[in-house]
């Protein structure tokens, strides 16, 4: 796909197969649109007299209108002007995409990013205009008989002004790597979990970094993981055949390799059935995203390999399977956790913790500048947030500050929740140091809780995505969220410096 900027100043002229231009509500024309009604003498007011409302997410195709050079011209709706803001923004240009991708069509152009939004700039609509586009590609057809039909849309043009042009080009840039990376989350997350187990994780890492020279990987398997001491993270792993792995993925600038790395952990659960505190049947086939954490990291290397970075980044993925057998972690099981604090089980569907406290333990070998982990941890998230904010939980609050910009920046809202240590007194157990399950209420921070007993040492973030991380109903399939927070957070660590 090829994506970059168009600054020819006069729109009537632009020969495409689709010009997307966006109109307000209430018929306010954006400048884009004028230029054409004028052009056209009337052609777009009056479809918006007669039949277009210009609501958020719909659109409405003219076709060979006077006096424009463009085949279609696409009137994309983008809501009340005083409600207009950069989620609007990414709409639009969704909704431009997704049409030109329906309709088979193989150069388009779009104005859509040089309507202003408060907290945007060009660069930022760039970026999300790119992502949408490269998102708006994704089809899922690895384990369908019939392939997809090959994507007719491949160039793809972003009109701005000549002295924009160089801010319009970054953004691009970094939308279209960042779109890839989130496809790639979003493919991970979609796959069968006979297809993407623990090894597959561990092949789609070494494929990584085989393709990116700036990025090396290790793959453990389960007897370097024992010489480890991970235990909390094997007692996951032994209720199944399928063997457990510890990726650790490595992104190395040309320049400033030796800062200290932020390091990004993923749960990696490529099915959680529950293990003896067994779940129940309903849904339970979407246990199969309960590797997104782990698909995050993944995708947001793919990111910043093929966009580029200033700042060293490691990834860290514990990845297993939480299945019931003879050899499963039991109720009333005590494990013993890398850091040397051992963990009653009183519920083994509450693996999640389990596996990210060795690799956040793990994570103080590289003395990060920050850890971020990100997991499907717990039902109780999707309670308090339902499925449009993330959690966010830190032990530090530039870090926390810092992820909510780059959430906000990028459209992938997360919200603030509480860990103060007055929860930490709902995990005590008689016979351990500490249990995996929290008394009733606050489920989300109580399990926040436990992971901030082994994050004492570094600034640290939990992002859950329990409910962000995938769609349900008849949308099934993984969104790739919070690879675009990640992303932001990232690029903006890099211009910090
Ligand atoms: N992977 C689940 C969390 C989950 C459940 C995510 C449903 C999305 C939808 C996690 O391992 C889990 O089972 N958590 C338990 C914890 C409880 C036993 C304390 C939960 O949330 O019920
Ligand atoms: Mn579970
Ligand atoms: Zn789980």
């Amino acid at each position: 796909m090829q994506l970059s900027t168009l600054t020819t100043p006069s729109l009537t002229d632009v020969e495409t197969a689709a010009l997307a231009v966006g109109v307000f509500a209430d018929q306010a024309l954006s400048s884009a649109a004028q230029t054409l009604d004028e052009a056209s003498q009337g052609a777009i007011s009056a479809v918006l007299e007669s039949e277009f409302k210009a609501k958020a997410k719909s659109h409405i195709v003219l076709r060979n209108l006077p006096g424009i050079a463009a085949q279609r011209v696409v009137l994309v709706g983008l809501g009340k002007k005083e409600k207009y803001n950069t989620k609007t923004h990414y709409e639009a240009e969704n909704q431009f995409a997704k049409y030109c991708v329906g309709a088979n069509l193989d150069d388009v152009v779009s104005t859509l990013a040089s309507i202003d939004c408060a907290g945007s700039s060009l660069r930022t609509r760039a970026r999300a205009a790119a992502q949408a586009v490269i998102g708006s590609t994704y089809r899922y057809d690895a384990t369908l008989s019939k392939k997809a039909d090959p994507i007719a849309l491949n160039d793809f043009k972003l009109w701005a002004a000549q002295t924009q042009d160089a801010e319009a080009e970054a953004g691009l840039r970094e939308g279209h790597a960042l779109g890839e990376g989130q496809n790639f989350a979003r493919l991970l997350g979609d796959l069968p979990p006979n297809v993407c187990t623990p090894t597959y994780l561990g092949e789609q890492a070494k494929a990584l970094a085989k393709e990116f020279p700036e990025v090396s990987v290790e793959v453990l398997e389960k007897k370097q993981i024992e010489a480890l001491k991970m235990g909390a993270f094997l007692s996951v792993a032994k209720g199944s055949a399928q063997p457990p792995v510890f990726i650790e993925l490595k992104y190395t600038p040309a320049e400033n390799s030796d800062a200290a790395p932020i390091v990004l952990v993923g749960k990696g659960l490529t099915f959680d059935s529950g293990g003896i505190s067994i779940k129940p049947a309903n849904n339970m086939d979407e246990m199969k995203y309960d590797m997104c954490g782990a698909a995050s990291v993944l995708g947001t290397f793919r990111a910043i390999a093929r966009h580029g970075l200033n700042r060293p980044v490691i990834g860290l993925i514990a990845a297993c399977e939480n299945m019931p057998s003879s050899t499963a972690n039991k109720p009333g099981d005590i494990v013993t956790a890398k850091s040397g604090l051992t963990i009653e089980v009183l519920n083994t569907d509450a693996e999640g913790r389990l596996v990210l406290c060795d690799a956040l333990t793990y994570a103080e070998r590289f003395n990060p500048a920050a850890v971020v982990n990100m997991a499907t941890l717990t039902g109780a998230c999707v309670v308090a947030l339902g499925h449009h904010n993330s959690g966010l939980f830190s032990n530090n609050e530039q870090l926390q500050n810092e992820l909510l910009e780059a959430a906000r920046e990028a459209n992938d809202p997360a919200w603030p929740m509480p860990i103060d240590d007055t929860y930490q007194e709902q995990l005590k157990s008689n016979f351990a140091d500490v249990a995996n399950i929290g008394t009733p209420g606050a489920g989300a921070t109580t399990a926040a809780c436990f992971l901030a007993r082994f994050t004492e040492n570094y600034p640290w973030a939990h992002l859950d995505i329990a409910g962000t991380a995938w769609d349900s109903g008849s949308n099934k399939g993984a969104t790739g969220r919070p690879v675009p927070l990640l992303f932001s957070y990232l690029l903006d660590q890099n211009s910090a410096d």
